[in-house]
This record gives structure tokens, C-alpha cells and sequence, in this order.
């Protein structure tokens, strides 16, 4: 491992130049707060360390960091999703130092994060936590240099929210994920879309017709959910919070527990942010030929190893991304062991959507260099940095809205007015 990077072929470069100018091309908000910080360089002298999938995209939000005067470091969040070719353009072409390689093992993952924190940054990034967590157990002496944390993930802020609440958080945190601009549409549209690109490319699957069994209906969930529905599945979701239950039955799907739904899906697709949502009872009662996959961040969603236990025979990659486990006389496949389907099989969220995640992120780094300090907590993405992102995404979509008048001004912000 060198000093600066430590990627898997500096020739790939060439071609993750090219998939990150195309992303670029579909990415106008980060593109226009680029172009802005390269004239007022608002992060000269910061050093900033993200730990997030290493993808075109993200690349383009490290460019724009570097543009904007920062020193800045790139660790994968996830040892599936590192695009190799991503990982050498931004070392060979843009200087940023990369610490990535696709399919590293879990001690070189942890390496790599530990290459990121000895840069000592002062800003920091994170796609699940694994870089706060990591600070908080090995580098408490550092944590005082840093003077916020981006948290890019839904199972990230809850890691951070249980942090806080044990009383042990030790710096500022800003849980990007929660801003209306992030979850809404990457949650949403994004992993809707990009989960059912991952299944696709594994399995060529058609969806027309399936029964697709959708554990969790959170934002994640619902995107899944609806697009699984547009492509002509029948859809049942899984849940434990009683109102996300009733959302769902109230959105017309099926709405049953886990052991009821399992004897009916042909494909279930885990995205609850939870430990074993589907385990052993589960796969003795599935269909033969059944497709079981994750699109949640971690790869606890599925009992894996209670899924191996109870195998009498594995074949691994039946095809890429694909292994057959044998329960009794039944084949059940597991997609990408388990792992974000959506990133390991397919490139992630489209940039189109990601623009807005990033533009979040990038806005929420410039605020935090310019700000005074903040208090040690979680805290929200002020609500100027999700107007002007909404701004900025309508006028590239070429999509103009109403102004209130000022009698309606006047109206809204009146009592008196009544039946
Ligand atoms: N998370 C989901 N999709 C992503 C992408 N394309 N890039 C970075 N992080 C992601």
C-alpha cells in the first residue's frame, strides 16, 4: 500500500475518466456549486476524508471538494461496490488520494479507513458510519481536530442517533441522509430503480407476473416497492411498524408477516435496515427456485450463515452474483451473498438522482467550514441548503413552479380568516 493510494490498476484509469465525465453530464446541481468554488476556493486549507462507495458519482463530489480548495481522501463504505476504474482515474487524473479496491477483504477495509484517518481530517464523510465508529473506538485523541461529520445513510444516522443517546458521541454530526433532498429522492427513486437494475443484470429475471415479497417500507422500501409494481409484479411487503404496515396496505399491496409471505414469493428483497428478516423458518418455507436478495446497507438482513447451515448442498456462482443453496428438494438463490444488491450487481443510483445527494453534501461541507463550530450532537441540514438544492435540480429540469402572491402571503400567515 502506498503512502497516497492504494488502488487495484492505475491502467483503468482511462475508462473511469470516461464514466465519470458521463456522469457528470447528469449531474447539473454539484456541476454549478463546482463551478462556483473553483472562483472562491471556500475549503483552501481543509482536509476532508470520506469514507463512501467508490463510484462515479461520488467521484464527481470529490472533485468538486478538490476544486474547492481541500485536500482530500477517498476509503470505500463498502468492499463490493468500489469501482475499480473510478478508484485509478481519481488517483491518476484528479490527485486525489484513493485507498480502494473491489472485493478487499474486511482487514484491508479497515486498512484503508485507517490510511483515511491518519490525513487527520478536519471534515469527515460517511456512507454507514464505519469511519465516526472507528474513531470513536481507535482515534479518540484525533476526534477533537474534527469539526463535522456527513452522514450520507439511513443505517448510518440510526448508528449515530444510538451513539448520541448512550451519551458517548464525542464531535458534530449532520445526518445528510434526513435532509428532504436526500431521502426522498435517493432512497426513493434511486435504490427503487437501481435495486431492480442489480436483479435484473444478476438474473436476467423477468419481473412481469412474479410475486415479490419487499421486507421494510420504509423510504427504500416504498421506491422498491412501486417500481417492482410498475414492472408488473405482485407485490407484499413485510413490516413491523404498524402506520409504515398501513401505508403500504393503503398503497394497494399486500401487507403479511414474513412466515406468510414466504411459501408465496418468487423473489424477496430485504430493505428494513434490520438483522435476519428473512432466517432459517423462512427459507425451509420458500418455493423452489426462490430469489432472495439484499438492498440494505449492511449484509445482516439475511441469515446467511443460518441459510449455509441448513443447506445440504452450495453451488457457488451458478452464475456471477449468483449462488444455489439446496434446503430439503428446494434451490433458493442468493444474489451477491447478501450484500447491497444494488451496488455489487449494478453502478449504484443513477447520477441524476445522486446530484442531488451530493449537491446536499457538498453544501452541507461548505457550511461547515464557513460556520462557527457546532455542539457535539446529530444536527439537520439547514432548510436553505434543501430549497436551493430543490431550486437549483427544478431549473435543470427545466421546470418552473408558482410564486405565492402576496395576498396569499398574507392569507397563509393570517388566523383570523376562517369558515
Ligand atoms: N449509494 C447508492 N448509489 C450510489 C452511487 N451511485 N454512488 C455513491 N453512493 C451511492
Amino acid at each position: 500500500m502506498k503512502n497516497n493510494y492504494d488502488v487495484k490498476d492505475l491502467s483503468l484509469a482511462e475508462a473511469g475518466r470516461k464514466k465519470i465525465e458521463w456522469a457528470a453530464q447528469d449531474m447539473p446541481v454539484l456541476e454549478s456549486i463546482r463551478q462556483e468554488a473553483i472562483k472562491t476556493k471556500p475549503l483552501q486549507g481543509f482536509k476532508i476524508a470520506a469514507c463512501l462507495h467508490v463510484t462515479s458519482e461520488t467521484a464527481n463530489l470529490m472533485r468538486t471538494f478538490k476544486d474547492a480548495g481541500a485536500s482530500v481522501v477517498l476509503v470505500a463504505s463498502n468492499p463490493l461496490s468500489t469501482q475499480d476504474e473510478v478508484a485509478a482515474s481519481l488517483v491518476k487524473h484528479y490527485q486525489i488520494a484513493v485507498f480502494a479496491r473491489h472485493g478487499e477483504s474486511r482487514r484491508l477495509y479497515y486498512q484503508h479507513l485507517q490510511a483515511a484517518l491518519a490525513f487527520h481530517p478536519q471534515i469527515t464523510l460517511d456512507d454507514g458510519a464505519d469511519l465516526v465508529s472507528l474513531l470513536h473506538k481507535d482515534y479518540q485523541k484525533q476526534v477533537r481536530e474534527i469539526q463535522a461529520s456527513l452522514e450520507e445513510t439511513t443505517t448510518g444516522v440510526i448508528r449515530l442517533r444510538a451513539l448520541a443517546a448512550s451519551g458517548k458521541l464525542l464531535l458534530p454530526v449532520i445526518a445528510v441522509n434526513d435532509a428532504k433532498t436526500k431521502h426522498m429522492f435517493d432512497n426513493r427513486y434511486g435504490t427503487g430503480q437501481s435495486t431492480l437494475d442489480g436483479i435484473i443484470r444478476a438474473t436476467n429475471m423477468l419481473i412481469a407476473g412474479k410475486t415479490v415479497v419487499v421486507a421494510g417500507y420504509g423510504w427504500c422500501g416504498r421506491g422498491f416497492a412501486n417500481r417492482a409494481r410498475g414492472l408488473g409484479a405482485k407485490v407484499i411487503v413485510t413490516e413491523v411498524d404498524e402506520i409504515k404496515a398501513l401505508e403500504a396496505a393503503m398503497d394497494g399491496f399486500s401487507v403479511l408477516p414474513m412466515k406468510e409471505a414466504a411459501p408465496l414469493g418468487d423473489l424477496f428483497c430485504t430493505l428494513s435496515g434490520d438483522l435476519h428478516v428473512i432466517d432459517s423458518p423462512h427459507f425451509k418455507l420458500m418455493k423452489d427456485g426462490a430469489i432472495v436478495c439484499n438492498s440494505g446497507h449492511f449484509d445482516v438482513e439475511i441469515n446467511v450463515a443460518a441459510l449455509k447451515k441448513i443447506a445440504t448442498k452450495v453451488r457457488k456462482q451458478v452464475r456471477p452474483q449468483v449462488d444455489e443453496y439446496l434446503v430439503g428438494k428446494k434451490r433458493i438463490y442468493l444474489l451477491a451473498e447478501g450484500r447491497l444488491i444494488n451496488l455489487a450487481a449494478a453502478e449504484g443510483h443513477p447520477a441524476s438522482v445522486m446530484d442531488m445527494s451530493f449537491a446536499t453534501q457538498a453544501l452541507s461541507a461548505l457550511a461547515v467550514a464557513k460556520g462557527k463550530k457546532l455542539e457535539i450532537g446529530v444536527h439537520s441540514v439547514s432548510g436553505d441548503i434543501e430549497n436551493r438544492v430543490a431550486r437549483l435540480k427544478l431549473k435543470s429540469m427545466g421546470i418552473s413552479i408558482d410564486k405565492l402572491t402576496p395576498e396569499q402571503k398574507k392569507y397563509l400567515s393570517s388566523w383570523e380568516a376562517g369558515t
